[in-house]
């Protein structure tokens, strides 16, 4: 399999990275547009191949998408990171011209690529791949749920005071403060109820803590993350590669689902070589419902301030 990652910034190279560690594609193209960027971060990388055990080949190019012709898989992480204080929405000006030429060129050279779209606001950045693109919906794939669910388990973990791999949860809707949905509902202790090992109270402040995940740490680091963003992706890129089938709550054009029309946003799919091979329906109880319209909501004001940022 061979992987694009467009961005050597913090977030792609994390994501190069632990995609190589895992060692289950054949290659990976980072692409960036500061001069020699891209090559040096492929340089490091490939320095690690023989001290991390990986046969991965990594490469760099400042924006000759050429080196990227027969992708399977691409990552969008180009674009402007948040700083503190800032919410994603408001890269939306920036952010659409880039995601757009970025997409059009990966497909220029790879016609058959999966595209996952990491960059803010992603939601809309997913739809926007659709809008500008002619590939069909299951080959565009936002990655903010699973980073959600991964930050989530990481409270919950916190809360019970356990491994987060004995957690099970999703966070699905927007990948933003207000728009998120944690389903504490659903969580599990390895199938046991979350709420048999704690408060509500304490569930209410896991699920607030969750929403502003990336907030938190933008405030921290003065940027936003990449660690965690990096790994998501890996873990879907994975997915894809192997075939695997793998639940993730990501963002997908949704046509009837859940009752919403016309928007990208994030419910729970099945990842597998063709991108998205099912969206899975879940049966939300009337408040969860409540919540995802209203952050559907949300997520189409956003959207509708594509037609004016880059007409
Ligand atoms: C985050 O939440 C980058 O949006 C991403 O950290």
């Amino acid at each position: 399999m061979k992987v694009t990652v467009v961005g050597a910034g913090a977030v792609g190279a994390s994501c190069a990275e632990y995609i190589a560690m895992k060692d289950f594609a054949s290659e990976v193209v980072l692409v960036d547009i500061k001069e020699g960027f891209a090559e040096g971060k492929a340089m490091d990388l490939m320095q690690t191949a023989s001290l991390n055990g990986f046969d991965t080949k990594i490469t760099g190019s400042t924006s000759d998408y050429s080196k990227t012709a027969g992708t399977d898989v691409a990552v969008i992480t180009s674009g402007i990171p948040r700083k503190p204080g800032m919410t994603r929405e408001e890269l939306i000006g920036i952010n659409a011209g880039i995601v757009k030429s970025v997409s059009s060129s990966i497909i220029e050279h790879s016609p058959n690529a999966i595209i996952i779209v990491v960059s803010n606001p992603m939601d809309t950045m997913t739809y926007l791949v659709h809008k500008s693109t002619n590939l069909p919906k299951n080959k565009i794939i936002g990655m903010g749920g699973a980073l959600d669910s991964a930050r989530f388990k990481y409270r919950l973990s916190e809360a019970l005071d356990c491994p987060a791999s004995d957690i099970g949860g999703m966070v699905i809707a927007a990948h933003s403060d207000k728009g998120m949905l944690p389903l504490t509902r659903l969580a599990t202790r390895n199938g046991v109820p979350v709420n048999q090992f704690v408060s509500d109270e304490r569930l209410e402040q896991v699920s607030a803590d969750t929403k502003v995940g990336g907030a938190t740490l933008t405030g921290l680091l003065g940027t936003s993350a990449w660690y965690a963003p990096g790994a998501a992706v890996s873990a879907m890129v994975q997915a894809i590669a192997q075939d695997s089938k793998k639940m993730f709550p990501c963002s997908t054009l949704l046509e009837g689902e859940y009752g919403l029309n016309d928007l990208c946003i994030g419910v729970p799919v099945l990842l597998g070589k063709n991108g998205i091979e099912e969206i899975v329906k879940l049966d939300l109880n009337e408040a969860e419902m409540a919540k995802l319209n209203e952050s559907a909501e949300g997520v189409k004001k956003t959207n509708a301030l594509l037609e004016t940022q880059t007409a």
